[in-house]
C-alpha cells in the first residue's frame, strides 16, 4: 500500500472504499430482479461520499440514481452525474427552478407544487419530470391511497409536466410482515387502475433492502428498485446464503502515543475508567465529531436503556489491531480516545507501536464526512477525495504526494 508510510496528506483518519465490492453487489442484487436497481445515495451514500460513488455507478450502467435532497442532487450534477436523479424531499417551491434547470426528478405529492414545476418548465422551454409518491402506511411524505388517482389525473393533464413514476415506502419492511404486505397490496391495487387510466407506461418501485429479501412482489413486477444498505454491503435482515454481498468501508485511525499507567491510574474525561492492573494505553486521534460512539436514538426508552446497560456490562467498543479485538477505554472525546494495549501480542517495541493503523466501527453515516475517503478498485487506490476535492497519489523520488485532479475529470481519469 503506498500511502502507508506517507501520511502527512491523509491525516491520521481515513476511510477505505472498496469500489469493486460495490460493483460486486450491485450485480449480485441486479440477478436477482427484472427491476432495475436505483442505488440510493442519501446520507453522503450511506457515509461513502456522495460524488465518487455516483460516478462509479454511472460507469457501472445504473439507470437511475436516487438521493435524498436538491443539494445532493446538484453537488452530483456539478461533478458531471448524467443520469436521472430521483430527489426523494419534495421541492419547496423556491427550488423548482433549479430542479427544471438541472433535469431532476421531483417527488411530487401535493398539486400545487406540480403546479410551480410545470409553470418553470414552460418558462425554461423544458419539460420537468416527477415521481408521484403514495403513502400507503409510513405516515411520512406522499398522497393519501384514497386521493392518488385524482391527484394523478390532475396533474398529467399538467402541460410540460411528465409524470415517469409512481412510488410508495414500507414503513417496517425490517420486521413486520404484516404491516408490509398491506402496503404492498395498496400499492399494487393502485398500480392497477394507474396502469388502466395512464397513457404512458409508467415507473413502478417501492421495495427497499429490507423488502427486496422479504417480498419479491415488491420488485418482481416493478421497473425499478430503491436500494442502499444491501449495495453497501450490510443488510437489515438476514440474507440468503447465496447471496454475496462484500465489505465497501472501513474505518481507520493510527495511534499517535503509547504510555504504560500504573494499576489505578483514571483515563479519559470524567475519569469513568480506572486501570484495574498496569497497563499499555494507546491514544487516537478520533472522537465523537468525526462519528466515533455517537449512536442513533433507539426506537423507544426501553431498547435505549437496554443498549445503554449491554454497552455498560460489555463495554462494546473496541478497535482491531492486525486481527486482535481491543477495547476502547474512558470516555470518548471530541477528537482523541484511548485504547488498551495490554493484552495486545507486541512483537516489537511497544513504542513502535505509535502511527499504527487501528480499525474502527462507527456508524457509517454519521462519520464526519472531513475525513478523507481513500477509493480502491482491483487494490489499488483510484482517487482520494477530501473537501470536495479529488487527489491521486503521485509516487516520486519515494515520497507520495497528491496530485489534485478535476472533480469533473475524476471519471474519466479514475474508472477507465
Ligand atoms: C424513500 C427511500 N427509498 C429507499 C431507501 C433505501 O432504503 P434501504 O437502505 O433500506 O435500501 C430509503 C432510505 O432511507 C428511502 O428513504
Amino acid at each position: 500500500m503506498i500511502l502507508e508510510n506517507s501520511s502527512e496528506w491523509l491525516g491520521p483518519n481515513f476511510v477505505e472504499i472498496y469500489l469493486d465490492a460495490i460493483g460486486n453487489n450491485l450485480k449480485e442484487l441486479q440477478k436477482r430482479t427484472t427491476a432495475s436497481i436505483c442505488p440510493i445515495l442519501k446520507g453522503d451514500a450511506y457515509g461513502h461520499g456522495l460524488e465518487i460513488i455516483a460516478l462509479y455507478l454511472e460507469s457501472q450502467g445504473i439507470r437511475y440514481l436516487g438521493v435524498g435532497d436538491l443539494q445532493e442532487a446538484l453537488s452530483l450534477r456539478k461533478v458531471g452525474v448524467k443520469c436521472p436523479i430521483l430527489v426523494l424531499c419534495p421541492p419547496f417551491p423556491y427550488q423548482v427552478h433549479s430542479f427544471v434547470r438541472e433535469r431532476l426528478t421531483a417527488t411530487i405529492t401535493d398539486l400545487n407544487i406540480a403546479k410551480l414545476l410545470a409553470r418553470e418548465a414552460e418558462k425554461q422551454g423544458k419539460k420537468a419530470n416527477v415521481h408521484l409518491k403514495i403513502d400507503s402506511g409510513l405516515g411520512r411524505i406522499g398522497v393519501l391511497p384514497e386521493n392518488t388517482i385524482s391527484l394523478f389525473k390532475e396533474i398529467v393533464s399538467l402541460k410540460d409536466l411528465v409524470v415517469e413514476g409512481v412510488y410508495t415506502h414500507f414503513a417496517s419492511a425490517t420486521n413486520n410482515l404484516v404491516f408490509t404486505r398491506t402496503q404492498l397490496d395498496t400499492f399494487l391495487q393502485l398500480k392497477k387502475e394507474l396502469e388502466r387510466i395512464s397513457r404512458d407506461k409508467l415507473i413502478f418501485h417501492c421495495a427497499n433492502s429490507a423488502a427486496f429479501i422479504r417480498f419479491s412482489q415488491s420488485h418482481q413486477n416493478m421497473e425499478m428498485a430503491r436500494i442502499g444498505t444491501l449495495l453497501f454491503g450490510q443488510s437489515p435482515v438476514k440474507i440468503p446464503r447465496d447471496l454475496k454481498l462484500e465489505q465497501t468501508w472501513k474505518l481507520y485511525s493510527r495511534i499517535v502515543e503509547v504510555k504504560r499507567l500504573p494499576k489505578g491510574s483514571s483515563i479519559g474525561y470524567g475519569r469513568t475508567f480506572i486501570t484495574k492492573r498496569d497497563s499499555l494505553i494507546g491514544v487516537i486521534p478520533i472522537g465523537y465529531s468525526d462519528g466515533l460512539g455517537v449512536i442513533p436514538t433507539r426506537e423507544n426508552h426501553w431498547q435505549h436503556l437496554k443498549s445503554s446497560l449491554k454497552e455498560l456490562m460489555f463495554s462494546s467498543k473496541t478497535v482491531k489491531i492486525d486481527k486482535s479485538l481491543l477495547p476502547i477505554v474512558g470516555k470518548i472525546a471530541m477528537g482523541m480516545c484511548c485504547i488498551d494495549l495490554t493484552n495486545y501480542q507486541l512483537k516489537e517495541n511497544v513504542f513502535n507501536l505509535v502511527g499504527n493503523k487501528v480499525e474502527l466501527s462507527a456508524k457509517r453515516v454519521l462519520t464526519n464526512p472531513r475525513i478523507p475517503r481513500v477509493y480502491y478498485l482491483n487494490g489499488n487506490i483510484k482517487t482520494i477525495w477530501r473537501n470536495k476535492q479529488a487527489f491521486l497519489p503521485l509516487l516520486k523520488e519515494n515520497e507520495v504526494f497528491l496530485q489534485e485532479i478535476s472533480a469533473r475529470t475524476v471519471k474519466n481519469t479514475v474508472y477507465y
